[in-house]
């Protein structure tokens, strides 16, 4: 756990606080078996003595056959020489420290390399999920159905991607994407998965209800793009076009089949009110199941803290605020629940964000 001197890791405590403190600095001479058994996001492996490359060489193999990805191993050695340093390169150790710096130093380099990573799997796995969600909008644009078995795997991959980055690496990423129906579907998709894994529900469970997440304005794609791309408020008549979207998502899925009866529900009915007051059926209370309820306020969420055409992007607590204000329409415990997730995860913090991966630290053997 952060902070334990004793193992000899001097500069443990800078790092912890240099982190999130929902990130747990596990300390251990052997860190195979912690990298084995947690998900870390950096490993760092701190050897206060002259060391042997062999020695070195058979560890780090042995920890980057272990670690989950991308994931950055940090060596700190006294004095480093250029030797030293092209021998860590080789190996694949991402950067070599001199453990002589002030801790603080360190604890920045280690922030550092690790937000690294963290940037380089965002970016690759936004550019390939990108890339799958451009294309179904496409093919739905040109009279196709939707690619179920892409669309489930951009569900696994945000579901897993918020679990190990944290929900606000997420946002901060996919946030400034340029193509707005991709962005909205990543934000509610990562904001529902994230919501769903804080409140315990079953990984199955958050990658199927992502799934359904991910479909829910997929009707957007049989509007026209003059309305989509608007950059004004819509007419009378141009808001009741853009409003036959749940519809037709539903009606092109059932169309397909083979999808469940959630998706179905979350398509069809994530516009409609608890008061009876949504579209399009207008149904009310318990007529609206606890998944589009849930849905819904995801969806509300993710499409405030965006900038539209026509409008800014809301601060998260600026979305809640204005959410709390829709009394009646949507489920006020449901909220609260997730003003309880959502605040602590998205509210600033220090240099590495909230993230669900741990750094390792090991002191190296002595020889
Ligand atoms: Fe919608
Ligand atoms: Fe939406």
């Amino acid at each position: 756990m952060a902070g334990q001197p004793e193992l000899g890791v001097p500069w443990a405590d800078a790092l912890s606080s240099a982190l999130s403190a929902d990130i747990c600095v596990r300390l251990s001479p052997e860190p195979e078996s912690e990298v084995a058994q947690s998900r870390a996001g950096l490993i760092v492996l701190d050897w206060p003595m002259a060391f042997s490359p062999r020695l070195l060489r058979a560890r780090v193999l042995a920890l980057a056959a272990l670690r989950h990805g991308d994931v950055p191993i940090l060596l700190c050695i006294a004095d480093p020489s250029v030797r030293d340093k092209v021998n860590a390169q080789r190996l694949g150790i991402a950067v070599v420290c001199d453990r002589r710096e002030p801790s603080s130093v360190l604890a920045e380099r280690c922030v550092n390399v690790w937000q690294d990573a963290v940037d380089r799997r965002l970016g690759t796995m936004v550019d390939r999920t990108g890339g799958m969600m451009a294309a179904t909008m496409r093919t739905v644009r040109a009279g196709g159905f939707p690619d179920t078995m892409a669309m489930k795997a951009v569900a696994e991959q945000i579901a897993g991607t918020v679990a190990d980055e944290g929900l606000s690496q997420w946002i901060d990423r996919v946030r400034p994407i340029g193509d707005q129906a991709c962005r909205h579907c990543f934000l509610i998709g990562g904001v529902t998965a994230f919501f769903l894994q804080r409140l315990g529900v079953r990984a199955s469970d958050v990658v199927q209800m992502t799934e359904a997440v991910l479909f829910h304005d997929i009707g957007k794609a049989l509007v026209p793009l003059a309305l989509l791309d608007k950059p004004g408020p819509l007419t009378a008549r141009e808001t009741e076009i853009m409003r036959l979207h749940p519809a037709l998502g539903h009606d092109l899925l059932v169309r397909q089949g083979g999808h469940n009866a959630m998706t179905l529900s979350v398509t069809r009915h994530h516009h409609e009110h608890l008061d009876g007051a949504g579209y399009p059926d207008r149904l009310s209370g318990r007529e609206v199941s606890d998944a589009v309820r849930v849905a819904t306020i995801c969806d509300i969420f993710a499409a405030l803290i965006e900038p539209r055409l026509y409008k800014a992007a809301l601060t998260p607590a600026e979305a809640i605020a204005t959410m709390k204000e829709m009394k009646g329409a949507i489920d006020m415990d449901i909220l609260t629940a997730f003003e309880g997730v959502m605040m602590p995860a998205l509210s600033t913090m220090p240099a590495m964000k909230h993230a669900g991966r741990d750094a390792v630290l090991s002191e190296g053997p002595l020889v």
